[in-house]
């Protein structure tokens, strides 16, 4: 075996799957990939068959081989543990670790993530798979992190999981009174005398059920992952981590419990149908890097288009080397493409690729080729930077949920609505966490929390520090509406909060018609919801803005307001803005908070990385198809280039820029 290969910190790679090819052909997919600038792949996550194609008979040798080979040419290899695909002899030995939907059919064979995640044998064949292949592989040098089964998202309705979801209820609540009482299971005669008597919600049902099941969904990945990690670890030399891959905004469980085990969070960037919207797509990055609150992998991403949308077009072109770019801007440290070459056969023989069914490179492999280059031309520079922001925005899984549970408004999105505040700021090009509602806020200067609706001691308590010690903190629709157990609240909307944001909400509603919206601020409209806000705090709560006339509930009542408290400021939005008047209320609670950003023409996006040293490293990137301009105020050294930029740095269409300034002497 090698040593380990001294490997840039930054990386462009693809999901390789040598299994799919003679070995013959191994060393020109190889060649190419060199060629390329690619240097990491991931393999085997889908492999199971081909490593244990009977009962304990492993072999991994062909995967070493590969390794090796990959290693040669300066490819280091990340692994996946192939738990998506429990092969056809297992599943036909315990057919029950097949998934039952919801319908209560049992899942067929012959596609992935058909088992049960709560299968006891299929967490024994997981376990003796996974430690046989963390003692083959956990040494190798070439081997520097391990993915944990790929894009968990089934969700099981058979009845192991049912008494399983009793069970982890009765660990819960302790007792069926506790239980009924926090449920209000009065209603509708739901009281339950056995906890046998709790039904899976299957459609519509008990708001505090369904929200119990997205915790429940949440602890079987956890329990399941861990039995991965803990058959893992003790094999692997240091410094080798592990991550899983996810699916951004995906809320089929709570990211924040799942990831909390693993050392490193990645994700799989898919546009699907259309074109790549930077405003929003930088919120998903910047979501992923607060699973750990540090530099994440983009460990999937489309080579040009994907086979699984109605209208499966490609990206322009330059436009993924734009995103890959943006990616990093937002703290990836790698790229992968997916996948390599495209199988003859499977469920995916359309997808985009690297290299053709033929075995040629196709025209995006050129693209990829350039962004190679780019990359390990300023790995060295970026290493080790990462993003240090002064905004942050909260997110909420069992919000989310609740909100999901009992739209109200069916148009009200949760993410949409997220990212109506993620956008104002993104076109200001500040640098957002997105992190738990759960994080201590310390170190911010802006704090949003859309559509907050659950709280809890805790968030009452950190949020209310932040603003005492001089946060701003802006609070919107839908805020502190429920409890943990998605009971309302004994108290008006938001709750516990109300003595922060000096106004209580006296009445919500869902809008099927536009109202207006005045004020000196600003002038726009609400649409979807109106909260009716009304002044606690006399003294020191001021409108921003009211309703014009429209259902006369709502005509020259508050919408908006702003109250000082302790050293900072809380704004409260009764309502979901039109862009243009949201852009104005953003900017201003920016200008208040003393937060800057940087303005910069239509469709250009520049991030800032911070290295070790405290050096800013700006990424620019235009993400639009026609030439873009930016006037710079000092001069800076363009990275790609080497060269020096003056006055004004232009930008080919997809052009991207890595500029660090040029100290001048006084
Ligand atoms: C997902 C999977 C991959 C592949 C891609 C195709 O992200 O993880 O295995 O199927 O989709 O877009
Ligand atoms: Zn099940």
């Amino acid at each position: 075996m090698n040593n380990a290969l001294p490997s840039p910190k930054l990386h462009l790679g693809a999901a390789y799957y040598p299994e799919h090819w003679p070995e013959e052909r191994w060393p020109e997919d190889i060649r190419l990939m060199q060629e390329a600038g690619l240097t990491v792949v991931r393999m085997a996550e889908f492999a199971w068959s081909t490593m244990e194609s009977s009962a304990g008979i492993f072999n991994f040798s062909w995967l070493e081989r590969a390794i090796e080979k990959l290693a040669a040419a300066g490819i280091v290899s990340v692994l996946g543990t192939p738990t998506a695909a429990p092969p056809a002899w297992l599943v036909e030995k315990h057919p029950d670790l097949l998934a039952v939907d919801e319908d209560g059919r049992r899942v067929q064979f012959g596609n992935r993530c058909h088992y049960c995640v709560n299968s006891p044998e299929f967490h024994d064949a997981t376990l003796q798979l996974v430690q046989a292949m963390g003692k083959y592989f956990g040494c190798n040098p070439n081997v520097i992190g391990w993915q944990i089964d790929n894009e968990y998202n089934r969700v099981c309705y058979c009845d192991r999981c049912r008494s399983l979801f009793q069970q982890f209820l009765a660990d819960k609540y302790g007792s069926l009174d506790v239980l009924n009482q926090r449920w209000t299971t009065a209603y509708w005669s739901q009281t339950y005398s056995t906890w046998e008597q709790i039904p899976l919600p299957i459609g519509p049902h008990h708001p505090t059920l369904m929200l119990e099941f997205k915790h429940f969904i949440t602890a079987s990945y956890r329990k399941f992952q861990r039995l991965q990690l803990e058959a893992l670890r003790p094999h692997l030399r240091a410094g080798v981590w592990t991550t899983h891959n996810f699916m951004g905004w995906f809320g089929g469980y709570d990211h924040y419990e799942v990831a909390a085990d693993l050392d490193q969070a990645s994700w799989d960037w898919y546009v699907g149908t259309g074109h790549h919207d930077y405003l929003t797509s930088g919120a998903i990055h910047d979501l992923t890097r607060g699973f750990k609150r540090r530099n994440f992998w983009v460990i999937e991403t489309q080579p040009g288009n994907v086979n699984w949308t109605v209208k499966n077009n490609s990206l322009n072109k330059g436009e993924a080397r734009a995103m890959a770019w943006h990616a990093i801007a937002h703290g990836a440290d790698a790229i992968l493409y997916w996948q390599w070459r495209s199988a003859f056969g499977g469920q995916e023989q359309y997808h985009g690729s690297l290299v053709d069914q033929s075995g040629q490179p196709r025209p995006f492999y050129e693209e990829a080729q350039t962004l190679g280059k780019q990359i390990q031309s300023v790995s060295d520079l970026l290493t080790g930077s990462s993003i240090i922001a002064r905004v942050a925005m909260l997110n909420s899984y069992d919000s989310r949920w609740s909100i999901e549970f009992q739209r109200h408004q069916g148009d009200f999105d949760y993410v949409a609505h997220f990212n109506h505040y993620y956008r104002a700021l993104s076109v200001n090009n500040i640098s957002v966490d997105v992190i738990s509602t759960d994080e201590t806020l310390e170190g911010y200067q802006l704090v949003i929390a859309p559509a907050l609706l659950t709280l809890n001691d805790k968030r009452v308590a950190n949020l209310t520090n932040f603003v005492q010690r001089g946060g701003h903190l802006v609070l919107t629709i839908r805020t502190g509406m429920k409890d943990e157990y998605n009971a309302l609240l004994p108290s008006r909307q938001p709750g516990p909060l109300a003595k922060l944001s000096g106004v209580e909400v006296e009445d919500y509603y869902a809008l099927d018609e536009l109202v207006p919206i005045e004020g000196n601020l600003l002038k726009g409209a609400s649409k979807q919801w109106a909260e009716r806000l009304k002044l606690l705090d006399q003294q020191l709560a001021i409108p921003v803005s009211r309703y014009g006339k429209s259902n006369g509930w709502l005509d020259g009542q508050v919408a908006m307001a702003a109250h000082p408290y302790g050293r900072g400021m809380v704004y409260t939005v009764g309502v979901y803005l039109n862009e243009e008047a949201q852009q104005t209320f953003v900017d201003h609670v920016l200008q208040t908070a003393g937060v800057r950003g940087m303005k910069s023409p239509e469709g250009v996006e520049v991030s800032t990385r911070v290295d070790p040293a405290g050096r800013a490293i700006y990424i620019v990137i235009n993400h639009t198809a026609a030439e873009r301009n930016l006037s710079l105020v000092w001069p800076a050294l363009e990275h790609l280039t080497g060269q020096t930029v003056q006055n004004e740095l232009i930008l080919m269409p997809y052009g991207i820029a890595i500029l660090t300034r040029i100290e001048q002497a006084p």
